[in-house]
């Protein structure tokens, strides 16, 4: 197996790259400079950005970190409002540091993925709390101190906000270097992943380590798309071995028909010759020609979610004013720990469906008589690893039809909220289409969103809906 140091001017050397997947000297300083003139010239005017110029380096940190930590698993459009709303709201550590959990998770609803803003402000109260204020001040630091801080995030502030000369490793960097250097085994596998933080630390340009880093996630996100990638506009095409072996192909391709079979264009040194290399598409057989440069990168097979289903009642409460709707907090840890959330109970069997009183059971409430009772539909959210179906039921009651054991539960996990505390409290983005479900059952003239993956069933409206018996555990007499 040919090796050689791939070392850029960083110091870094990447041990055990085989040469077709190595970055020569020569391309490493040409990568940089195309892409940070490409980048000068076609960045994003993105809000997190403008803090780059901040003098106060605690201050750079902190706007960078929110940023990133927001990011992560999450589209930049959807990001904006976010940021902008969150340093509105918390412009320092120190304001951060203040907060409480359920304003953060507040702030969060409908982000998803809610441990990350857990951690950023546990975070932030470690850093006033226990580091006087100071942001560690190198990537090592960083992650060794934050909490939620991995490898890519430590990298992005340290590079970002101190222009600490480290490279970084996110799916758009996994997808433009794996196509720069045709790494088409498994990229979540450790040769693979070791070999891209390798190049990546490599290719980071010393002089403007956070603007480089930008530039290739920049690149992954607008040029090197995972379906659609625009070659044409891509600056590094010509360093790029995915579209090297594309353009050899379509030479190749265009010579069988006119049968003139060019010598000149017959070898280029793209392949990788090492033996069963752990970088190289598994058997180059899997490489399809239709798809181009989207052959790379290579995802291992994904485990499928895991199907759960659950039955959720939105309860109701007409007041002589108002109509308030019952809400419990989720437990502190786990899947959308602390959230709230309808009254829920996850079914077990197969094909199982719960009247809304046995749901309401769980929660300790009773509803004497329910004026309107109504089917909403499914409703499916896919989380990361499981692909949820809620069974929503509507029950709609009078202010005095609904009997709580306050004794019994606990009280401060249980609120009654009207339509405008709903749409400003904790809430996860399954229960607000839930939420959209019911709207929509009830008032058909509530458009339902496009967004959530609604089934409509036809809704079977059920007015004379008998009191059932008490349920409630004996009261303790202390
Ligand atoms: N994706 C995550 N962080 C980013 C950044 N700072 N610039 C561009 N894309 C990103």
């Amino acid at each position: 197996m040919v090796k050689r140091k791939v070392s850029g001017d960083n110091g870094n050397v990447t041990k055990s790259i085989p040469v077709a997947h190595q970055l020569s000297d020569l391309e490493i300083s040409e990568v940089r400079s195309k892409l940070l003139a490409w980048y000068d010239a076609n960045k994003r005017d993105l809000p997190w950005r403008k803090q780059a110029s901040n003098p106060d380096i605690n201050q750079r940190a902190y706007a960078v970190w929110v940023s990133e930590i927001m990011l992560q698993q999450t589209q930049v459009a959807t990001v904006i409002n976010y940021y902008n709303k969150w340093m509105k709201k918390w412009p320092t550590l120190q304001d951060l540091a203040s907060a409480s959990l359920e304003e953060v998770n507040e702030m969060w609803s409908g982000l998803g993925y809610y441990s990350r803003g857990r951690r950023l402000f546990e975070g932030a109260k470690k850093v006033v709390d226990e580091l006087d204020g100071e942001m560690p001040k190198d990537a090592d630091s960083l992650l060794k101190h934050l909490p939620g801080v991995g490898k890519y995030t430590a990298g992005a502030i340290a590079s970002i906000a101190y222009n600490q000369c480290t490279g970084l490793v996110d799916g758009n960097v996994i997808r433009v270097l794996s196509r720069l250097r045709m790494i088409g085994a498994d990229s979540t596998s450790q040769p693979v992943i070791d070999a891209l933080w390798s190049l990546a630390n490599a290719v980071v340009d010393k002089e403007r380590p956070g603007d480089f880093n930008q530039s290739l996630m920049e690149l992954g996100a607008t040029v090197c798309t995972p379906k659609s990638p625009d070659c044409a506009a891509c600056p590094l095409r010509n360093n790029c071995k995915a579209y090297a072996k594309v353009e050899q192909q379509r030479i190749k391709n265009s010579e069988k028909l006119t049968s003139i079979a060019s010598e000149k264009n017959a070898v280029i040194d793209i392949e990788c010759l090492a033996d069963q290399c752990s970088l190289c598409l598994p058997d180059m057989e899997t490489y399809d020609d239709s798809a181009g440069v989207t052959n790379y990168p290579r995802k291992g097979k994904k485990r499928a979610p895991r199907e759960e289903r659950t039955a959720v009642c939105v309860l109701c409460r007409k007041t002589p004013t108002d109509e308030e709707f019952l809400i419990r907090q989720r437990p502190e840890k786990g899947l959308l720990a602390g959230l709230w959330e309808f009254p829920s109970k996850l079914l077990v069997g197969e094909g199982e469906s719960l009247p809304y009183s046995d749901v309401l059971i769980e929660h300790g409430v009773e509803v004497l008589y329910a004026t309107k009772k109504i089917r909403c539909g499914e409703v499916v959210h896919i989380f990361s690893h499981i692909h949820q179906t809620y069974d929503v039921e509507g029950v709609i009651a009078g202010d005095s039809d609904i009997q709580e054991d306050t004794e019994n539960r606990d009280q401060a996990r249980y609120r009654w909220v009207t339509r405008q505390q709903f749409s400003e409290a904790a809430v996860s983005t399954a229960m607000r289409k839930v939420f959209k479900a019911f709207e929509s059952a009830t008032n058909p003239k509530t458009p339902s969103s496009k967004d959530s993956k609604l089934t409509k069933l036809k809704p079977k409206e059920d007015k004379n809906q008998k009191s059932i018996a008490s349920f409630f555990k004996p009261k303790t007499t202390a």
